[in-house]
């Protein structure tokens, strides 16, 4: 597709993407691609440079688009187009000002998602790093009784805050390792939630009663800093943490004290903030912390599939027609 000038329109990405969305930009033909040739995040300097003039930008969850972006990138701008269901780096209001369309990846990733979470969740409560770092250090003297219990599904209450289409593909996962109550807390009741038996309850009762806790909801302003020293204090001392949502849901300093005291058992995050988070952390001096970085949907499939559905959105806001998935706002 061609500017009035006979041009070819400028997209800006803001790292390298998943060979299947190169291939599906470079085959349609309308677009000049310039990229930031790197697996490692665009610097600000070089994202306001690179994107001036671009009529698409295909960017990343840790790009932060903001006013000043958009003001760099000026009126060519049509479409923003990000590698991820999560869209709280975006700044929605100043876009809309603008009249930009911006395109996600919803759906494509929930199975991934879901599975890595379940996955950190059984890591967590039954200690497998710490098993597996006894195995190696020679701290595996015996079979012993009491040595690396942890918690177990079976019987449980497990509490999903947020069941959206991740938190909803979690508790699905879930249920068939024996769980007695599902608990979940939202703005509003979910008619999906019949499936699994979830019961809407108000967060407090959620906090105090549930043996596992998955934060699986979307970050807002509601849900900024909403794990801070007050939800630990309700939590079982016996229940395990979990959030693969967005780090800044959680109060840290907070969590680190609710871990150390033995307010709580145990948390499993793949999420943090910052991301990375750094080695010197206090939360990687527990042994009750398993921190992975941010591997939800990191499968080659899911991948290709997000870089596919992210070119493709970002060709549709070129063109001015649908995109497979648009962000209504
Ligand atoms: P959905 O929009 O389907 O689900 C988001 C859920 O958050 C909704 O159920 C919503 O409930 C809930 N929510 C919103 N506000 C609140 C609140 N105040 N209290 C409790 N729950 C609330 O999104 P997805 O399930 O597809 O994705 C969810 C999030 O997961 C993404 O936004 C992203 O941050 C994160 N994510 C992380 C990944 C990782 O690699 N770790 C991978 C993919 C996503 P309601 O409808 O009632 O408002
Ligand atoms: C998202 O899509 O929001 C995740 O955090 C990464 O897949």
């Amino acid at each position: 597709m061609q500017t009035a000038a006979g041009k070819l329109m400028k997209v800006f990405l803001t790292r390298r993407i998943p060979p299947e969305g190169m291939k599906i930009l470079s085959a349609a033909g309308v677009c000049e691609v310039s990229l930031w040739d790197s697996d490692e995040p665009v610097q600000r300097a070089d994202l306001l440079k690179g994107v001036q003039g671009a009529h698409g930008l295909l960017c990343l969850l840790s790009d932060k688009i903001d006013a000043e972006v958009l003001d760099a990138a000026g009126p060519n701008l049509k479409v923003i187009s990000t590698l991820s269901v999560g869209y709280d780096h975006l700044a929605l209001d100043e876009i809309k000002k603008r009249g930009i369309r911006v395109g996600y990846t919803p759906d494509v990733l929930t199975d991934a998602t879901a599975e890595l979470t379940v996955a950190l969740l059984l890591a967590t409560a039954r200690r497998l790093p710490e098993g597996v770092e006894e195995v190696k250090n020679g701290g595996w003297s015996s079979w012993k009784p009491l040595w690396l219990c942890g918690y177990g599904l079976s019987g449980s209450t497990v509490g999903v805050i947020g069941l959206g289409r991740i938190g909803m593909a979690i508790a699905r996962r879930l249920m068939p390792f024996g769980v007695k109550r599902l608990l979940y807390s939202g703005r509003t009741a979910k008619a999906h939630a019949a499936e699994v038996n979830g019961e809407f309850v108000p967060l407090d009762t959620l906090v105090s009663e549930s043996d596992f806790i998955v934060v699986s909801c979307s970050l807002t302003p509601e849900t900024q800093g909403m794990c801070d020293k007050a939800f630990f204090s309700k939590m079982k001392n016996t229940a395990v943490f979990v959030n693969s949502s967005r780090g800044t849901v959680v109060n840290q300093e907070d969590l680190y004290e609710a871990l150390s005291s033995g307010q709580i058992a145990a948390a499993g995050l793949d999420v943090t903030t910052p991301e990375p988070l750094p080695t010197n952390h206090p939360l990687l001096t527990l042994k009750n912390c398993v921190v992975l970085p941010h591997i939800g949907s990191a499968t080659y499939s899911t991948r290709g599939i997000m870089g596919a559905l992210s070119a493709q959105n970002l060709l549709g806001g070129l063109q001015g027609t649908d995109m497979p998935s648009e962000l209504t706002f």
